[in-house]
């Protein structure tokens, strides 16, 4: 815990702690910015935010991990150059602001357990945790799908990576040892109990340790030509990808280039595999899941082309490896990293077996965590102080 740090950088003691879970999506990639259907689910690694408020209009923060402090002004909040964790924190003062809640000034101190840029949602459960905290210090209710939604447009908006909501959702409405399904049109969603354990079953994370500098402008490109792509099979009556089938994508194929053609066909066949994995979820069919972890894989990587080798060679070692039911990438990929179903008694194994197979072909030294489900977003009240 890290109060004594709080207490010795701002001189106060703090009001509030909340903190937010990253997430792995056990399928529906590059599916929610396009109206379509998620399966995620909350991880026990969390990002963390403690605050005390003052009254003089101004943020004091502290990013504890990279022992950077970032100042701004309430009424004149305008991005960070130099420091992009800050824009962060600066984004949800922005669209709070915005939304008309009015925060006020506050001393805080954040730190986090999610790995940066690894494919498991750091930017996320740093925002939700801050936007958590807010509300919590100043006792504003703001309703929970708000909140994510607030939070996604900070990101969208401030930050400017044009995220879909998923990431925020998931942080937000996590539960433990259960899968969110989300419908992202709508809204609705409803959570799915995951018996790994019951069933033998484990969930790595496969972090390869790749970051690559192109992948908001390539997330951001996708995006665009998903929805060029659904624009021409709405001309062909097809309301939305929800709706559209691969039968209405092949009439429209003439319409379209081939680029155009393959994202639409991830983001259908995509959506048709989260419905089927919910099928499976609900029945414990864990292989069938496993299969279609495999099946996403191939679409993300030919299709909709956001795979890079190191991400590659876990759907190959997945494959070839006796106790791996499924195995794919996960988040926006270019990077990051990579989700494993594994029988527990083989899941050792399977580590040794990726790091020897990455080693071989010198690419970094890949980071594995054993994911256990987490609950989502929370504050605590530490008690009143006079605000500084
Ligand atoms: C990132 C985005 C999400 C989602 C995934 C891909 O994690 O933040 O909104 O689009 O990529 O599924």
């Amino acid at each position: 815990m890290k109060n004594p740090l709080f207490v010795q950088i701002h001189g106060a003691k703090p009001e509030i702690l909340s903190s937010a879970p990253g997430r792995i999506n056990l399928i529906g990639e590059h599916t929610d910015y396009n109206g379509g259907y998620v399966l995620p689910a909350a991880i026990h690694l969390r990002n963390y935010f403690l605050a005390s408020k003052r009254n003089d209009g101004q943020v004091h923060i502290r990013a504890a991990d990279f022992d950077e402090d970032d100042q701004f002004f309430i009424g004149r909040i305008v991005p960070s150059k130099a420091k992009r964790w800050a824009n962060y924190v600066r984004g949800i003062f922005w669209v709070l602001e915005q939304a008309g809640y009015r925060p006020l000034g506050i001393n805080g101190l954040i730190w986090g357990e999610v790995p940066l840029e690894s494919g498991l949602s750091s930017s996320a459960a740093l925002e939700v945790s801050i936007i958590k905290g807010l509300s919590a210090l100043f006792e504003i209710e703001i309703p929970p799908v708000e909140l994510a939604k607030l939070a996604q447009k900070a990101e969208n908006e401030f930050v400017g990576v044009k995220c879909g909501l998923m990431d925020q959702f998931i942080a937000v409405f996590g539960r433990k040892n259960s899968a969110l399904f989300l419908d992202c049109e709508t809204l609705d969603f409803s959570h799915f109990p995951l018996n790994l354990e019951e069933n033998g079953l484990s969930l790595i994370v496969y972090d390869t340790r790749v970051r690559r500098k192109l992948a908001v402008s390539e997330y951001n490109a996708r995006r665009q030509q998903a929805s060029d792509a659904l624009a021409i099979l709405k001309t062909r009556g097809v309301r939305s990808y929800k709706e559209a089938t691969f039968a209405a994508l092949q009439e429209a194929a003439a319409d379209m280039d081939g680029i155009l053609y393959r994202r639409a066909k991830h983001v259908i066949r995509e959506n048709e595999r989260v419905q089927k994995a919910v099928v499976a979820l609900q029945t414990d069919e864990f292989r069938k899941l496993g299969e279609l972890l495999f099946q996403s894989h191939l679409s993300l990587r030919d299709d909709y082309e956001v795979s890079c080798p190191e991400l590659d060679l876990l759907y190959d070692v997945g494959q070839e490896f006796s106790g791996c039911w499924g195995a794919r990438l996960v988040g926006a990929g270019f990077g990051g990293s990579g989700i494993a179903l594994l029988e527990k008694s083989r899941s050792e194994d399977f580590r040794k077996a990726m790091l020897a197979a990455a080693r071989e072909k010198n690419f970094p030294e890949p980071q594995f965590h054993e994911v256990s489900v987490g609950a989502g977003a929370e504050a605590v009240q530490l008690g009143k102080r006079t605000a500084r």
